[in-house]
């Protein structure tokens, strides 16, 4: 008797480890984690939608159209009170784009504006209203700007009058810029 419930016991100890198991692996989990293609969906989404990079990371033609073949390869210059910026180049080249950034570092260039090199990113990039995107959310975006095209497009240095702050809110500037926006491109 004692050695059949020691059996059961057994048993049932195994199963609670794989219920627990399971449970961890399904509810842990990004909601994303069984699905890339929902994940890339989300991300371009965001990318091109709700997060707008895509409106400042793109260069326009005069018209304000994007250029084809140039989605988020950066070089939009923006002349705005701070000084002149040139929006950087977001796609997978691994020169001159984010293809040598590893999946944190361009997390952390988002939600803390902060480059892989640890140098402040500067405005108008909107940092602050960007802290906050859940972490699915970001990790969306950066698996949806790996998987665009490489385009190699040299960026210029932009050139800040101001010294640049962490904490730097950009809300004047994103202001600003809704007047400016036909003298950007
Ligand atoms: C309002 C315009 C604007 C928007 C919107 C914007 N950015 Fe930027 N971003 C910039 C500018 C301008 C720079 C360069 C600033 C500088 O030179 O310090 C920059 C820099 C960056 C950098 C640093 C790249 C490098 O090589 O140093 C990353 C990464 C980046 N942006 C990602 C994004 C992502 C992802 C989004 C959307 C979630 C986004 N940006 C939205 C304007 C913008």
């Amino acid at each position: 008797m004692v050695r059949i419930w020691a059996i059961v016991r057994a048993q049932l100890d195994v199963s609670a480890f794989v219920i627990t198991a399971a449970f961890t692996a399904t509810f842990s989990q990004s909601a994303f984690a069984e699905d890339p293609g929902a994940l890339l969906t989300r991300g371009e989404y965001l990318v091109n939608v709700v997060a707008a990079c895509g409106n400042c990371h793109t260069k326009l033609t005069p018209d304000l159209l994007p250029i084809p073949g140039m989605h988020l390869a950066g070089g939009r210059r923006f002349n705005i009170p701070p000084g002149i910026a040139y929006s950087k180049n977001l796609t997978p080249d691994r020169d001159i784009g984010l293809g040598s950034w590893n999946d944190e570092q361009v997390i952390r260039a988002i939600r803390e504006g902060v480059t892989k090199e640890g140098n402040l990113i500067g405005p108008p990039m909107p940092i602050a209203l960007y802290i906050k995107i859940a972490d699915d959310d970001v990790k969306a975006i950066v698996a949806y700007l790996r998987s665009v095209p490489p385009v190699r497009n040299e960026i210029p240095e932009s050139k800040y009058k101001i010294k640049l702050q962490a904490n730097l809110s950009p809300h004047r500037w994103t202001a600003r810029l809704a007047h400016r926006s036909t003298r950007s491109a």
